[in-house]
C-alpha cells in the first residue's frame, strides 16, 4: 500500500485540474500575446482561470491577482520589491517577520539584511505562533513592511492575521501574508482580512506546479521582480503558463468548494491519526487542534529520530517528512521546533504528518499500525530513549 501523508510539501493535482489543462499542450498551445488565432484562442479559459483566483481569495478585482511561477517567487517579489519602492532610498529601512516563516521568506530576508535593512525575527510561542503584542512593540516609524503567514507549513498553526492587519493599518505599514499553506485548508479572504499582500502556489491545493500567484490589493504600485516583455501589465513580465494557469484556476474553485469537507472529514482523520498517536507514551503534538489547519500534524516521539522514523515508515509506503533538512550529512532539527523552543533531544524527533481531500479511512488505519510498530522498533534500539521520564521546559 501506498500511503502519501505529505500534503504540506505537495499534493496529486486533481484529475478534474488535469483535465482542464490537457488541451493546452498539444492544442491551443498558442502565446496569448500573439496576434493570430492560436493565441486569442487561448483567451476564454485564462480569462475564466483569473476569475477564479480572485473570486477564490476574495480579492478586490480581477486586476489584483498577478500569476508567478511559484509562492518562493511572489515572497521574492514583495519583500524585494518594498526595498526598492519604499527602502532603497532611505524612507524606510524595516521589516518585521516571524522566526518560523518558510525559508523563501527568511532566507530573502537574510538577504536583505546583508544589505543593510533592518530586520526583526518575531519569536513564538510555545504553540508555535507570535505574540500581537510583540508585533505592536516591534514596529517603529521606519517600518515599511510586517510579512506574517496565515498558516505555518510544519505545526499547521493559524497566525492571527485579522489582528495582524489591523495592528499594520493603524500603524501604517504594508503587510504581507504567505497563504501558501491555508489555501484549500481555511477561508482565506483578501477583502475582509484587508492584508496588501498576499502569496500562494498551485501544488499545495491539487493543482500544477510551477504556478503561483501574488495578490496585490488595489494593484498598487510594486516594482517588478521580472522586467521583460510587459506580460501581465508590466507587472510580471514571462511568457504566460497558460496550461498552469488554467489548472490554478480551477485547483482554487475545487479548493473551495471541499472548504466544509476539509474541515469536516480531514479533520476527522487527522484527528483520529492523532489521537492514535497521542496514545503512544511520550509523544507531543505542537499546538491544538482547533487552532490548526485541518490536515497536519506535528508531532514530538520522544526517542525517535525524525530521519529513522521517515526511513522506516517509507519502507511500507508510507510517506511523511521531519521538516528539516533531511538531505543533511548532520541530522538536522526541525527549526520551529527549535523556535518554540523544545529542547535538542525533541526537536530531532519531529515528524510531520499532512493529510489531503484524497487521504482514505484505510490509508490512515494502515498508517497508526506501522507508526505504532516503527516506535516499538526504534525505541527498542534507541540510545537516548529510556521509559524514565524527563522533564522538559515548556512541559514538552
Ligand atoms: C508556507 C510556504 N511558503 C512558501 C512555499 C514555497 O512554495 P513554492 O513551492 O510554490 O515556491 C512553501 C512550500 O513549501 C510553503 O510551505
Amino acid at each position: 500500500m501506498r500511503v502519501y501523508l505529505d500534503n504540506n510539501a505537495t499534493t496529486i493535482v486533481d484529475p478534474k485540474v488535469k483535465e482542464k489543462m490537457d488541451p493546452f499542450f498539444c492544442q491551443m498551445y498558442g502565446n496569448p500575446n500573439s496576434l493570430h488565432q492560436f493565441g486569442s484562442e487561448t483567451h476564454p479559459a485564462l480569462s475564466r482561470a483569473m476569475d477564479q483566483l480572485y473570486k477564490g481569495i476574495n480579492a478586490q478585482d480581477e486586476d489584483d491577482v498577478i500569476v508567478t511561477s511559484c509562492a518562493t517567487e511572489s515572497n521574492n517579489w514583495v519583500l524585494k520589491g518594498v526595498y526598492f519602492d519604499l527602502i532603497k532610498d532611505g524612507k524606510k529601512d524595516h521589516i518585521i517577520t516571524s522566526s518560523v516563516e518558510h525559508p523563501s521568506v527568511l532566507a530573502t530576508c537574510r538577504f536583505l539584511e546583508s544589505i543593510g535593512v533592518r530586520i526583526t525575527y518575531l519569536p513564538v510561542n510555545s504553540k508555535g505562533v507570535i505574540e500581537i503584542e510583540d508585533l505592536k512593540n516591534a514596529i517603529d516609524d521606519k517600518t515599511a513592511l510586517v510579512s506574517i503567514m496565515w498558516a505555518n507549513n510544519e505545526t499547521g498553526m493559524l497566525f492571527p492575521v485579522k489582528e495582524i492587519s489591523e495592528v499594520c493599518k493603524e500603524k501604517g505599514v504594508l503587510f504581507h501574508s504567505d497563504a501558501v499553506q491555508a489555501i484549500g485548508k481555511v477561508k482565506v479572504d483578501a477583502k475582509d482580512t484587508e492584508v496588501d499582500f498576499l502569496s500562494f502556489s498551485a501544488h499545495k491545493f491539487h493543482g500544477p506546479k510551477g504556478v503561483g500567484g501574488l495578490y496585490i490589493k488595489n494593484s498598487e504600485p510594486l516594482s517588478p521582480l521580472l522586467n521583460g516583455g510587459e506580460h501581465m501589465g508590466g507587472r510580471r513580465s514571462g511568457t504566460l503558463n497558460v496550461p498552469g494557469i488554467v489548472g490554478m484556476g480551477e485547483a482554487m474553485e475545487l479548493a473551495d468548494s471541499y472548504l466544509d469537507y476539509e474541515y469536516k472529514e480531514v479533520k476527522r482523520l487527522r484527528d483520529k491519526l492523532e489521537d492514535a498517536i497521542l496514545k503512544i507514551p511520550d509523544t507531543f503534538v505542537v499546538g491544538t487542534k482547533d487552532e490548526r489547519v485541518p490536515n497536519t500534524i506535528l508531532v514530538s516521539i520522544k526517542g525517535v529520530e525524525g530521519e529513522g522514523m521517515l526511513w522506516d515508515l517509507n519502507r511500507y509506503g508510507i510517506a511523511a517528512s521531519t521538516g528539516s533538512a533531511c538531505a543533511s550529512e548532520d541530522l538536522e532539527s526541525n527549526p520551529v521546533m527549535e523556535a518554540i523552543g523544545a529542547e535538542a533531544d525533541l526537536a530531532h524527533t519531529a515528524l510531520r504528518l499532512s493529510l489531503s481531500r484524497f487521504t482514505t479511512e484505510e490509508e490512515i488505519d494502515y498508517a497508526i499500525e506501522h507508526i505504532n510498530r516503527a516506535v516499538k522498533r526504534l525505541r527498542a534500539i534507541s540510545s537516548t530513549y529510556s521509559y524514565a521520564p524527563k522533564n522538559h521546559k515548556n512541559g514538552l
